[in-house]
């Protein structure tokens, strides 16, 4: 079964169409990216994606979280099925982060939610959510989000999304905000993450250099539409939509002008 399937998706505001009829499917495992300008349609296919939609959208065609369909279900019940089988991180941490609540009690609410840990056992596995996603310093499990930086935030919003083990996690521009020198260690972690729980990733960007470093499969969004789709080396190698032409040329340019500044060096995998 299909970790999630959407099918014909479409989100409304009023008379403006946001998401026009898109449809894939993540296979369990499976790492998908979404591209695309600003704009696009990417955060709202995401946020439909787990039934998260402002009131004031409307979404119509399907989607199912593991075989359920979130369309036109009580919230109360897709909160259910977003724990375990699906979970999302936002580009800003702060929006998943309690201002006013330390860090070791926001990663134990989950914890002890969906695996109905307590006491030195749910002390326990606070501990090591924070040591996978590389925060060791006890100073940090104590601190309030305000009290670390900007990586150190999205590692804490990355356990908690990872705390009732998803069978996907959906990534929504998980490093925009970052500076980019805190980029790439955030973006390894997310693959080593993926790759050792065998976890699916929908991974969002508008940067095509991170987006095809982290996906097998791409699909591009231009204007709500989804206006290609296939394995990220055939995408990249032979882009069929002008759009996607468009992006490969620009990010070849982009390297281009790196290597001619910067002539020797050893470029980063980024
Ligand atoms: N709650 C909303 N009501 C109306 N329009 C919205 C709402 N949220 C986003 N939009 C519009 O939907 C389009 C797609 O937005 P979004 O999915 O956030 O783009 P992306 O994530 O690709 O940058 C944009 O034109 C945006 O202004
Ligand atoms: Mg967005």
């Amino acid at each position: 079964m299909n970790v999630l399937d959407i099918s014909g998706l479409t989100v409304r505001a009023g008379d403006s169409t946001l998401v026009d009829n898109i449809s894939f499917v993540v296979k369990p495992g499976e790492r998908v990216g979404i591209i695309g300008e600003s704009g696009s349609g990417k955060s709202i296919t995401s946020l439909a994606a787990l039934g998260l939609l402002a009131d004031s959208l409307v979404a119509t065609g399907s989607v199912r979280i593991e075989g359920r369909e979130v369309i036109g279900t009580p919230d109360h019940e897709i909160r259910r099925l977003r724990g375990p089988a699906a979970q999302i991180v936002f580009q800003e941490p702060l929006t998943a982060l309690d201002p006013l609540m330390r860090v070791e009690r926001q990663i134990a609410e989950p914890l002890r939610r969906h695996l109905h840990l307590h006491g030195a056992a749910l002390r326990d596995a606070v501990r090591e959510a924070l040591a996978e996603v590389s925060l060791t310093e006890p100073r940090i499990a104590r601190a309030y989000p305000f009290e670390l930086s900007g990586g150190q935030r999205q590692r804490v919003a990355i356990a908690i999304a990872l705390a009732a083990h998803p069978r996907i996690l959906i990534a929504d521009e998980p490093t925009t905000a970052l500076d980019v020198t805190v980029q790439d260690g955030v973006l390894t972690l997310l693959e080593r993450l993926a790759t050792d729980r065998g976890m699916a990733l929908l991974f969002i960007s508008h940067d095509l250099a991170v987006v095809s470093r982290m996906v097998e499969r791409l699909i591009v969004m231009r204007d709500g539409v989804a206006v290609e789709e296939g394995d990220v080396r055939a995408v990249l190698s032979t882009p069929k939509h002008p759009y996607t032409a468009a992006l490969v040329a620009s990010a070849r340019a982009l390297d281009a002008a790196w290597d001619a500044a910067t002539p020797g060096t050893e470029r980063e995998s980024s």
